[in-house]
């Protein structure tokens, strides 16, 4: 047996749901470019979960059902009060209510397809209020409640600033969600599969997968590279900046994919978000800083941006704070967490892979007061 490090190249599963070739990312069959030109989140989640896009009466549906069930339940609520709010990662609060949501889901442990799906809509409405709430909460702010008027995008928005955005952001926070939503057998998702794939339940999976986005080879590179571009402060600083750490043989946050070798798909929408949110907002340094970092990183190495690099300052630009990136990475790939997992109940088999053993080889036990 000789492993493979990483998985790299390993082929685990089959899937009807997303497929990454030739470097072009496709929702079950739909180019990422067509969708996030032209498609709503909740259309997508529609496609993610049904394997079809939506007719207007399913949409609609689907929309009714996400905005009944974004409200949180109050002990939920409550346990943030109790947490050390300025030092706590919204990331580790989201991963604990996640998994407290389970314990006041009275369908947590019924498995038929009906329960599952009633569950997938219950979490994929609660992630954005989670968020929300958390923000708002360790801001010393009262939580919002969602509007039913308002779209999942605009309605994210609201809960965390408490004013509706603008038609611009509204659209950018929709691209964006689109853009997140769904990544073949990333490591969360894979995550989430393995966790599912022992008949645990959805809540089980989901807080499994949170868990894997949170750091920063994965998910959490978005807020590093925010940290990143904030130390660099300048366009005129990066080129020392960049040299510096590649030096020091550090990696830089935003940059290089496992999978894509020319390019990330997604990474060509989120740099022209950027520009253009970033001129709006009257701070267009952050996307020169962010263009220069692109153009020096990869003359030393031939590594393009993927989908972490230009979204930290598309998120600064629509008013977040930092640490919430991942979080709003998480609200997205929710939709694509649950389809894989709703897939992997219909197809079940325990995954369960082998080690190559290099520790020592056969030896008898030692009594303790023989050893030295
Ligand atoms: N900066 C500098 N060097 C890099 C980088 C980087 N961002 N990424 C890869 N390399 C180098 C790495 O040092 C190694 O060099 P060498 O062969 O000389 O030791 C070589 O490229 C291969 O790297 P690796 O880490 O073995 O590649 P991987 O396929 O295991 O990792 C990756 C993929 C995305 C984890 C990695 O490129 C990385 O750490 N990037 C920075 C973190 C990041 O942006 N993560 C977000 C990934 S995409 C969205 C998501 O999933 O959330």
């Amino acid at each position: 047996m000789t492993a493979t490090r990483g998985l790299e190249g390993v082929v685990a599963t089959t899937s009807s749901i997303s497929s990454i070739i030739d470097d072009t990312l496709t929702y079950v069959g739909y180019n990422i470019d067509d969708l996030t030109e032209n498609a709503s989140f909740e259309e997508v989640i529609y496609l993610l979960w049904h394997l079809e896009l939506p007719t207007k009466e399913q949409l609609q549906q689907l929309k009714e059902e996400l905005a009944e069930n974004m409200e949180l339940p109050q002990e939920v609520l409550a346990s943030f009060k109790t947490y050390p709010l300025e030092k706590v990662h919204p990331m580790a609060v989201l991963r604990t209510a996640v998994s407290a949501l389970g314990i006041f889901d009275e369908d947590a442990e019924v498995m038929d397809k009906e329960a599952n799906y009633k569950k997938a809509i219950r979490l994929q409405a609660k992630m954005p209020a989670i968020v929300a709430a958390f923000a708002r909460i360790r801001k010393g702010l009262e939580p919002i409640a969602p509007r039913k008027d308002l779209g999942f995008a605009a309605n994210f928005m609201y809960m965390i600033k408490g004013e509706e955005p603008d038609e611009i952001e509204v659209e950018a926070m929709n691209k964006a969600l689109i853009l997140h939503a769904d990544h073949e057998l990333n490591a969360s998702t894979f995550t989430a599969r393995v966790c599912v794939a022992t008949l645990s339940d959805i809540y089980s999976g989901i807080t499994a997968a949170i868990g894997a986005l949170k750091g920063p080879l994965h998910g959490g590179a978005n807020e590093q590279v925010m940290k990143m571009l904030t130390e660099i402060g300048s366009a005129d600083n990066v080129e020392s900046y960049i040299k510096d750490k590649l030096e020091k043989k550090e990696k830089i946050m935003g940059f290089g994919h496992r999978v894509y070798r020319k390019g990330d798909p997604r990474a060509k929408h989120l740099k022209e978000m950027s520009k253009k949110l970033t001129e709006i907002t009257g701070e267009p340094e952050w996307y020169n800083i962010s263009v220069k970092v692109e153009e020096v990183f990869t003359s030393e190495k031939p590594l393009p941006p993927n989908v972490d690099f230009y979204s930290a300052s598309v998120y600064h630009s629509l008013g977040f704070d930092h640490d919430l990136f991942t979080p709003i990475f998480a609200v997205s790939r929710t939709s694509g967490w649950l389809a894989h997992i709703l897939e992997q109940y219909e197809n079940n088999r325990l995954i369960r892979p082998r080690a190559e053993y290099t520790g020592p080889g056969m030896r008898s036990y030692i009594p303790l007061d023989e050893r030295k």
